[in-house]
């Protein structure tokens, strides 16, 4: 996977397939500090205390489509490749956090790529699921939330073609106040 976006997409996967109703995705900057944090949470099923430690073996799954389960190892990977590392904390019924750290200015850290074609594609997927993305950068933050548009929309759907682009123009302009170009 060649950027951060793509793994975001494969982690909220795993969320929903826990039948998730509430995701958030975070993303904590600190070039000072040579640290880079993605965060991703949710009010899914949770998994069990026994299990908690072997999600990450890439021939863990509870797939029943194939025998391996690749996406949390993928993310270990990318993160350790940078000195960073992956943690999953969960409890049954409540939920689970999945937290990948990085080394900010690490050459092998993966660029953040299209996060608002991520956003629209996870909400054209799932529009019933609300999702919450926070970025914070040297000090500043930036946050789509997808229960306050729904609340704007007054019944318009959230995946209705002008609401995804307005939720698309919106991280845009967000994400470039942070630094972000995009093409
Ligand atoms: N947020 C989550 N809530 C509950 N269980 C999870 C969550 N994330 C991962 N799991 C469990 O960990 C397993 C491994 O996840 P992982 O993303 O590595 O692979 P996968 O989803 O099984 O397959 P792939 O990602 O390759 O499509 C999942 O099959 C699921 O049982
Ligand atoms: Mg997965």
């Amino acid at each position: 996977m060649q950027d951060l976006s793509l793994h975001i997409l494969d982690i909220v996967e795993n969320s929903i397939a826990s039948k998730a109703s509430q995701v958030a995705i975070r993303i904590t900057e600190d070039p000072e500090e040579d640290q880079m944090i993605l965060e991703i949470e949710d009010d899914g099923v949770g998994i069990p205390p026994e299990l908690v430690e072997r999600v990450v073996d890439p021939f863990f799954t509870t797939r029943t489509t194939r025998k391996v389960g690749l996406g949390l190892s993928l993310l270990q990977q990318a993160a350790r490749l940078c000195e960073g590392d992956l943690h999953v904390r969960s409890t049954q019924g409540e939920g689970t956090l999945v937290r990948a750290s990085f080394r900010y200015h690490h050459i092998d850290r993966k660029p953040l790529g299209d996060i608002p074609s991520t956003l629209v594609a996870l909400i054209v997927g799932n529009p019933s699921v609300d999702l919450q993305y926070v970025h914070c950068k040297a000090g500043k933050t930036f946050c789509v939330d997808t229960a306050q548009f729904k609340r704007e929309l007054e019944g318009i759907p959230i995946d209705h073609p002008q609401a995804i682009r307005l939720i698309r123009e919106e991280t845009r302009r967000g994400l470039e106040e942070l630094g972000y170009l995009f093409a």
